[in-house]
């Protein structure tokens, strides 16, 4: 925000001061406001960024804290703010644990623009000075394409719309997520939708650029103090609109960027190498560093997703799982803003119980975290190896899906190996089916070891009559492979909706179970839908350590995608009976197979019946009572979050719940 203004306060009474917007202060007090950039002077006193840098420059755990880290706001920086009669300072102060003015009836919602409660422009602006200028409006990353924000352009507009499949203008913009369904198509480029105007829609009011603790707790205190949706953005990647919500602040964590190797680390439960990654470290940074470091790390599939952020905090699947589970499996330590604004380390032993819940719980649910100290993994070698069939005129559609029913015959042998694996099967035309293996992934092995894995199913096609030409690759490290396999993600899309299972090794015990199995995938492959599908296990040998992940992940050899298309221009009503049938017709064919399983949150359908068993399992109830004991005031929200059933989105369509209604108690 531009400071530029000059004003003066109001007086209400000798003692209290009432902030206004600058237009409407009006000179009735002695106490002179005087602006100068960024700084605001208060009489004598100065109103700089609300921040101290802290002396002892280690966490709880021991590890140093990031750069972010240092810069907290304390107690006495509040109290400086009283201090200098700065009106409303308590709305930057820590929960004082009264909870006694919530007003939690049926009904009442967040604060949200246009309401009496919603803090003045001059409020908003005193706020930006605290945060040392970082305070952004929000500006839609395709308002070029429109007049209403003033800044149309038809070159941005163009260069906008271009690159709108790519994840990188979205995860470098404040506000903009990669699946516009939630936001509620907003202010879309034109390639996309053409709209008279661009409007708000689901994205937050306000975004925080994050660059100090104190800026998160700063933000954490003013959105709890006056009752304002917070929601917290990383990339944006978030398959159901997590990081969006109308009427929101936002803190923007995208910024924190330190990756510190830790070369011993000491614990009662670990002793060797880890590192420690700021919230905004992404899978193309941290992996880099992992390669100049000559380790590896577990993290995701997608380039430009978070490692620390929704990613580790929905418990994180990886190339490395079948390997050495979850990514949230390897953490360490936690350092984390907690909705009563206070800045603390969660360790197996320090806020047990918020380390428990942080691992796997959901995002946008427990606090802020700031960064994640986890174990590294030895540099490995990795064999990679692509390849597809399709039907053809020697290979009928019957054939083509032998070919891929005899693939399923191996999942638990392959993920056994340590070995991951990325397909897809799609319909192409009318008895027309591909499949594509993008890739076979197979960490520490070498080629000959990953052939003679793959042999026996490569022989079933053979005798199938159909023939694969495998690209082998082989690299004596992940990241070379990894970047060499797995493309920049695609993103943007409005005409394609996804729902996902962790079906269980169980379904694999006997033929007739994974018979059943395989025809309800089929079933929904001939129903129209495109399977996008990891065989994948995260329960190594080496056994994992009890936190929050869904324990549908310890079962499952296959977590499987569904993606249904639409017609992406048609109004919200139409979407919804589109998307209707992905949730209740073509999910309950895999439900019914696997009753007792589970979906993975991060990848899964927002209208999922049951999500608190779908997502967490048995482990709901203990995330339940956490989040009331750690969030009394419900600060954070995120949809199908541990609570998020208390909680309801105005103006929603069954089965198109998006982010752009106001934030209301059920
Ligand atoms: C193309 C693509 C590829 C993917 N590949 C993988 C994969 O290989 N493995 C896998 O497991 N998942 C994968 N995902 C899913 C991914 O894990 C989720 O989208 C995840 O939510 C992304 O987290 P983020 O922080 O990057 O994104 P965001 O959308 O910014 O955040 C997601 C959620 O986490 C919250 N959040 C973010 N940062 C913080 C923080 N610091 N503190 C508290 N809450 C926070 C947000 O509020 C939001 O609720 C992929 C997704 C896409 C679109
Ligand atoms: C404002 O200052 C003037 C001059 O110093 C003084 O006479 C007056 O009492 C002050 N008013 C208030 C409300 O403090
Ligand atoms: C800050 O204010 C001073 C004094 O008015 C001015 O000289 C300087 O250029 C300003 N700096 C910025 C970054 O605006
Ligand atoms: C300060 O550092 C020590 C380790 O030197 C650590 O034990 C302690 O918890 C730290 N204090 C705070 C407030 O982080
Ligand atoms: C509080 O204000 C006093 C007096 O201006 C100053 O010396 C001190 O550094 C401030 N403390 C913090 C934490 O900002
Ligand atoms: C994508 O964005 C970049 C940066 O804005 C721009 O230079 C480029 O032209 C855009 N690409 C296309 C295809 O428009
Ligand atoms: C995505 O955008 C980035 C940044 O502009 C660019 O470097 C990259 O080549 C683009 N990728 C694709 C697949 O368009
Ligand atoms: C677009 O904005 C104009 C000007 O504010 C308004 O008159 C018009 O009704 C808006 N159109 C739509 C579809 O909301
Ligand atoms: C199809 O089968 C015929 C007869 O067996 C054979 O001649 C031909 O090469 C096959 N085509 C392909 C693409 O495999
Ligand atoms: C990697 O391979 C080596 C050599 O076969 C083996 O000793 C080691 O246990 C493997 N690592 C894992 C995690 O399986
Ligand atoms: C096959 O496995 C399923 C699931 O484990 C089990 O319920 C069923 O009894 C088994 N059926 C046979 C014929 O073994
Ligand atoms: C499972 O399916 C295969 C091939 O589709 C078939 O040959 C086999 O008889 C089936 N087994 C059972 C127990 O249904
Ligand atoms: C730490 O070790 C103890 C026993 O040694 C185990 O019960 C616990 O699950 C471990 N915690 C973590 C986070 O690994």
């Amino acid at each position: 925000m531009a400071v530029s203004s000059s004003c003066r306060w109001l007086a209400a009474s000798a003692a209290t001061l009432i902030f206004l917007a600058p237009a409407l202060a009006q000179d009735t007090s002695n106490t002179t406001i005087t602006v100068q950039n960024t700084t605001v002077a208060v009489d004598a006193s100065t109103l700089a960024p609300a921040a101290v840098t802290v002396s002892n420059t280690t966490t709880g755990d021991g590890t140093p804290l990031t750069a972010a880290e240092t810069v907290q706001l304390t107690d006495e920086v509040i109290a400086n703010l009283t201090d200098i009669a700065l009106a409303n300072a308590s709305l930057f102060a820590f929960d004082d644990g009264d909870a006694s003015t919530l007003d939690k009836r049926s009904g009442s919602c967040k604060v949200f623009p246009g309401d009496a409660a919603w803090p003045s422009t001059f409020v908003w602006w005193v706020f930006d000075l605290l945060l040392g200028g970082n305070l952004i409006t929000t500006v839609p990353l395709a308002a070029s394409c429109y007049n209403d924000f003033g800044d149309y352009s038809a070159s941005e507009c163009t260069s906008v719309d271009d690159n709108w499949t790519n994840s990188t203008i979205h995860m470098s913009d404040p506000t903009s997520v990669m699946w516009p369904l939630y936001q509620g198509r907003t202010c879309m480029p034109t390639s996309y939708a053409t709209y008279e105007n661009c409007t708000l829609g689901g994205y937050p009011s306000y975004v925080v650029n994050v660059s100090t603790v104190s800026q998160i707790q700063l933000a954490v205190n003013f959105a709890r103090n006056a009752n304002i949706r917070l929601v917290v953005k990383n990339t944006g990647h978030d398959f159901n609109g997590k990081s969006a919500g109308a009427g929101a602040l936002s803190i923007w964590t995208h910024h924190l960027k330190d990756i510190t190797v830790i070369p011993n680390y000491v614990s009662k439960n670990y002793t060797g190498q880890a590192v420690k990654m700021g919230a905004g470290v992404q899978a193309f940074e941290i992996y880099a560093a992992a390669k100049a470091g000559g380790f590896s790390v577990v993290g995701g599939e997608g380039r430009t997703v978070g490692v620390a952020g929704g990613f580790l905090a929905g418990g994180g699947h990886s190339p490395l799982s079948s390997l050495y589970g979850m990514a949230a499996d390897q953490v360490l330590a936690i350092d984390v803003v907690t909705p009563d604004g206070r800045f603390v380390t969660a360790t197996p032993e320090l806020n047990t119980d918020l380390f428990w819940a942080l691992r796997g719980g959901g995002g946008s649910t427990f606090g802020v975290v700031t960064s994640v100290t986890s174990k590294t993994k030895p540099k490995m070698q990795v064999t990679t190896a692509q390849f597809s069939f399709a039907t053809s005129t020697n290979v009928t559609a019957d054939i083509f899906w032998a070919g891929v029913r005899a693939y399923f015959n191996y999942f638990i042998d392959n993920t056994d190996a340590g070995t991951y694996a990325y397909f897809s099967v799609f319909t192409t035309g009318t008895d027309s089916y591909s499949f594509n293996m993008a890739p076979f992934w197979a960490p520490n092995l070498t080629l000959a070891e990953t052939q003679t894995l793959l042999a026996p199913w490569f022989a079933d096609l053979a005798d199938l009559g159909i023939s694969v030409s495998p690209v082998y690759g082989h690299y004596d490290n992940f990241y070379d492979a990894w970047w060499a396999v797995f493309p920049l993600e695609t993103v943007g899309s409005t005409s394609l909706k996804t729902a996902s299972r962790l079906f269980p090794k169980s379904n694999w015990a006997n033929d007739t179970s994974l018979n059943a199995t395989f025809s309800a995938i089929k079933s929904t492959v001939l129903a129209g839908g495109s399977l996008l599908a990891f065989n994948i296990a995260a329960a190594p040998a080496a056994g994992y350590p009890d936190n929050a992940v869904n324990p549908a992940w310890r079962e499952t050899c296959l977590h499987a995608i569904l993606a249904l298309g639409f017609d992406g221009t048609a109004n919200s009503t139409t979407v919804a009976s589109s998307i209707s049938v992905l949730t209740t017709d073509w999910m309950q064919q895999w439900r019914d197979v696997s009753p007792t399983a589970g979906a993975y949150m991060s990848e899964a359908d927002i209208s999922e019946p049951n999500f608190q068993q779908a997502f967490y399992g048995t482990n709901y109830a203990r995330l339940y009572a956490l989040k009331q004991q750690f969030d009394p005031k419900s600060l954070f929200y995120a949809p199908t979050g541990v609570g998020s059933e208390e909680w309801y989105i105005t103006g929603q369509v069954d089965y198109l719940p998006t982010q752009d209604g106001r934030l209301c108690r059920v």
